[in-house]
């Protein structure tokens, strides 16, 4: 008797240090850090509830003044000016466009707001021309008759296409008009790197005002955030996000000249021609055919939106391109965060410059710049959508830093507190789901069934619950919104 209890007491000691040392060393996700902590709160650390607030300052180069035009534009995105000067953001998640109204009074701030459009999946591209405000969605191309002076739309929203790709990774489209009248639509890659089956993946397309497809423009982008016509050359210029995967430092991002018909490399080369290591064997002549970038950017600083300034009032920076660094979340230390001017020097090679900077202090995110735009009187707008932000920056004026509080959030992008019951709730529903039909979690690839594990290395927690809502064929959506957080909580545990 006296031996058994001794055996019972020595299990006991094994599985004790055996959970201390997963508890402790393995890389396990904050969620079961939750329950271990539940369970065991003497050996770790629960999950931090708060988050100490960050304090910052923004800063733009001398002789332009910043200020803070609105705050609580949930997810702002894209940005264009109206004729009158008005701004228009893209609220993606929320699926709204926000018309933010000019600052007459002069305080630097928006003197109105209200929402033109509501109800909308995934708006990200937004464009005016021709009496009206054109948006993409996800997969719908749509357009509405605007009244610039009144700032309101009106009529029934037209839709111009409805077949674009829209699953996957890169669902955003931005798109613009160029100066050919024609409306460009950039279609991002589905996948970190892979080949596309759908041939209008990763490239630009071109379509007429009335919303007729002209065809495929660029290809071998693989996502194309932002782009605009240079006024000194009239060329095409667009930012390109370089895979992940690949280490802290390669491949760089991109900035493409865009000329018709070209390819520019992704999936098979990165960067200057270089073969991809998972797609580039055997493919020397097609990627000897690519265009390489004419810059660029370090790896995983995320380039978005791009805007040539054009107002007189820029004085040296005018002509410049501002570029929104939206920032890495693949890298061991975060870069990018800022918004950069690019210059076309004399000898024709292109130039970096910091131009608005503080939305990473030490190593904390306060906030992720994604477009910038600029009004007929040279203000620029920035939008940020973790801070959920539009600045403007000016040129002139004295104030040239701005105070601003961030989260403290360390992580890429905010995730709901972890919670063990919807971890739970998330495995019942995995098991009892159809997803073991076509899935394996953690084991590997048996029955040509689709392994989900290291997707942490893929999607965030928000990207991970929109691919549930709008999932590649042949999968079926997941329907409920509770069921889809408690599914990607399940799922970004492994
Ligand atoms: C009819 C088969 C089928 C069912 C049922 C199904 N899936 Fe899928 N799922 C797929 C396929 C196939 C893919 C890969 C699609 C692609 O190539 O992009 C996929 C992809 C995914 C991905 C993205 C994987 C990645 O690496 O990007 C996730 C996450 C996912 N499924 C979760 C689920 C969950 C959760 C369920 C249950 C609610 C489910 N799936 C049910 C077939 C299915």
């Amino acid at each position: 008797m006296k031996i058994f209890l001794w055996a019972v007491a020595a299990l006991v000691g094994i599985v004790v240090v055996l959970v201390a040392a997963i508890a402790l060393f393995a890389p396990v996700s904050v969620a079961w850090r939750g329950m271990l902590a539940d369970a065991l709160p003497w050996l770790i650390d629960a999950p931090r509830a708060e988050l100490a607030v960050v304090e910052s300052q923004l800063t733009v180069p001398a002789g332009y003044s910043l200020s803070l035009f609105a705050a609580d534009v949930a997810n702002a995105r894209m940005l264009r000016v109206t004729p009158t000067g008005d701004v228009l953001v893209a609220s993606t998640r929320p699926g709204q466009i926000i018309l933010l109204g000019r600052d007459r009074d002069g305080d630097g701030t928006a003197d109105e707001r209200k929402v033109l459009l509501d109800g909308l999946d995934g708006p990200n591209g937004l464009d005016i021309a021709g009496g009206y405000l054109y948006v993409a969605e996800r997969s719908r191309l749509l357009r509405i008759r605007f009244d610039a002076e009144a700032g309101a739309v009106q009529g029934d929203l037209e839709v111009l296409a409805d077949d674009l790709p829209g699953g996957g990774n890169h669902w955003k489209k931005p798109i613009r008009f160029g100066p050919d009248g024609l409306l460009y639509v950039v279609v991002g890659s589905s996948c970190n790197v892979c080949i596309e089956e759908d041939e209008r993946r990763a490239t630009m397309l071109r379509y007429t005002a009335d919303g007729e497809f002209l065809g495929i423009y660029a290809t071998g982008l693989r996502n194309s955030a932002g782009f605009d016509w240079r006024p000194a050359d009239g060329e095409l210029y667009a930012t390109d996000n370089g895979r992940d995967l690949l280490g802290d430092d390669f491949p760089p991002c991109e900035l493409n000249l865009i000329r018709e018909g070209a390819f520019y490399g992704w999936p098979f080369a990165n960067g200057n021609r270089i073969p991809d290591p998972d797609f580039g064997t055997g493919r020397d002549a097609v990627i000897a055919a690519s265009v390489p970038p004419v810059f660029e950017f370090r790896a995983h600083n995320a380039p978005l939106g791009i805007v040539f300034l054009r107002s007189d009032r820029h004085g040296p920076y005018r002509g410049a391109a501002l570029v929104a660094l939206h920032g890495s979340w693949n890298r061991t230390v975060k870069d990018g965060y800022k918004v950069v001017s690019l210059h076309w020097r004399e000898d024709g090679r292109i130039e970096s410059r910091d131009f608005m900077t503080g939305f990473l202090v030490d190593g904390n995110v306060i906030g992720r710049p994604a477009e910038v735009a600029e009004d007929a009187d040279g203000n620029v707008y920035v939008s940020d959508d973790y801070a959920n932000a539009v600045y403007r920056v000016s040129p002139g004026g004295t104030a040239m830093a701005l105070d601003v509080q961030g989260r403290g959030q360390p992580d890429f992008h905010p995730r709901p507190q972890a919670d063990p019951a919807r971890l739970v709730e998330g495995q019942a529903l995995f098991d009892t789901g159809a997803c073991l039909e076509c899935h394996t979690v953690a084991g590997g690839n048996v029955d040509g069934r689709v392994p989900l594990d290291d997707l942490a290395k893929k999607y965030d927690f928000a990207a991970l619950v929109d691919y549930l809502e709008h999932p590649n064929t042949p999968m079926p959506p997941v329907t409920d919104a509770e069921a889809r957080v408690a599914l990607a909580e399940y799922l970004l545990a492994f």
